[in-house]
């Protein structure tokens, strides 16, 4: 059966991000509040204009983030459909993935996707741990996890720590000129190199930090948008795959990358219409270096087991041919969970729009960035694919 399978109708109106990093003087709801106030502004309407919610949490705690009314008590909007998404550290995406639905169905005319996450007032250094099983678990932290294939990676394309390192001196120089990231300063390839281990291969500066942020988009029906005379993003494609959450039990699980990135992307593109190399631009979810070295193949840049060349050559700096994370991405911008999928669609939004901080700016040949958001052990992936109007 034909599927319809494009966003046509559909559209970006406004973007908001808060600062992010160590909040410990904002509340869960403050962090909302300071993404959505920027966001309302950039779509010029008022809230009472926002017909329906989808809100994206990983960690729900005291301060919020249980259910849809966290959403509606920090924004002051009763009475209307809010929704609470998770999925993995692909929460954010999945957030703005229903809300665009909602908009395509021809259900609601104008809706707010918006997540937030505030971690660092827990206890446990890192992440809190997901026990699933008493023994097998063990070790079973987000670094240690990433770092079995990253290993297995580097034995089979005989390659030393050196084009992990380059990524996290990439992301921390792209975030230092960047005012609302976790991290405003560059390191140099030996300070990853020295660096405590925390799971080999990755040191403390090979891995995301955790953070305290929020970011949201506000989605509308192109006729609204042109009714209301707003300059817009176009969505070209959405995809999102799942697979198992213990890729390690799967005989055929390579060790080399991750499957639900390349369905997710395969989806992205034939929605879209486009190839991998009509891209000009991508946010991708670099959680650890070898992470963004895996993303690059599985996005279809570059060919299995060549992904570190594209580091190595500078061809994912902001001048190279293909720029990768110039926001400074979960390495030096931060990762707070629920909100980062927003948060890279609020760069590729920015970035396609031509203002952000000018030695940031990617240059712009097709009009089109890719944002990717990588969940669990990579067991969930969602990519976006806008288009500038
Ligand atoms: N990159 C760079 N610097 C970092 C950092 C990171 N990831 N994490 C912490 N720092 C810095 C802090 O700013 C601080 O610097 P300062 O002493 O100059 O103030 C110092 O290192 C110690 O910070 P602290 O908060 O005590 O770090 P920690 O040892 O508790 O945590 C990690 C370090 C790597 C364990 C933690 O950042 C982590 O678990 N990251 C991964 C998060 C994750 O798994 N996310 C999900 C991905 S799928």
């Amino acid at each position: 059966m034909a599927k319809r399978g494009r966003l046509d109708d559909v559209v970006i109106i406004g973007v908001g991000c808060s600062k992010f990093g160590e909040r410990y003087d904002k509340s869960y709801e403050d962090l909302a509040v300071e993404a959505f106030e920027e966001c309302l502004k950039d779509a010029g309407i008022s809230r009472e204009d926002i017909e329906a919610a989808w809100l994206g949490t990983f960690f729900p705690g005291f301060g919020g983030g249980m259910a849809g009314s966290s959403l509606a008590d920090a924004i002051k909007i009763y009475g209307k459909p809010i929704t609470r998404v998770e999925n993995y550290c692909a929460t954010g995406m999945e957030a703005f993935r229903n809300a665009v639905f909602s908009v395509a169905a021809g259900v609601y005319d104008i809706v707010l996707a918006l997540g937030v996450e505030k971690l660092k007032d827990r206890q446990s250094r890192g992440l809190p741990r997901i026990d699933w099983h008493p023994l097998l678990a063990k070790g079973n932290t987000a670094p240690g996890v990433f770092a079995l294939p990253a290993v297995r990676y580097m034995h089979k394309y005989g390659i030393d720590r050196k084009p992990l390192a380059r990524v996290a001196v990439k992301n921390h120089r792209n975030g230092a000129k960047n005012p609302k990231s976790h991290f405003q300063k560059t390191i140099t390839e030996e300070d990853v190199l020295s660096a405590p281990m925390v799971a080999y291969p990755f040191g403390l500066f090979d891995c995301c930090p955790v953070t305290d942020g929020s970011a949201c988009s506000i989605i509308a029906r192109k006729e609204v948008a042109r009714e209301l005379k707003k300059d817009y993003i176009k969505i070209l494609g959405i995809g999102l795959a799942v697979t198992s959450a213990r890729p390690q039990f799967k005989p055929d699980f390579e060790y080399i990358g991750f499957p639900a990135t390349r369905l997710a992307a395969e989806q992205a593109y034939s929605m879209a219409g486009i190839k991998p190399e009509n891209v000009d631009f991508a946010e991708v979810h670099d959680c650890f270096t070898w992470t963004e070295i895996s993303n690059y193949e599985d996005l279809g840049f570059a060919e299995k087991g060549h992904g570190w060349k594209l580091i190595m050559e500078g061809e994912t700096e902001i001048g190279g041919r293909i720029p990768v994370n110039p926001s400074g991405g979960l390495k030096s911008f931060g990762h707070p969970i629920g909100a980062s999928g927003l948060r890279m669609i609020y760069e590729v939004v920015n970035q396609l729009k031509g203002r952000v901080e000018k030695e940031r700016q990617v240059k712009l040949r097709n009009g089109i960035g890719l944002a990717h958001n990588l969940g669990g052990p990579g067991s969930v992936a969602c990519v976006t694919i806008l288009g500038a109007e």
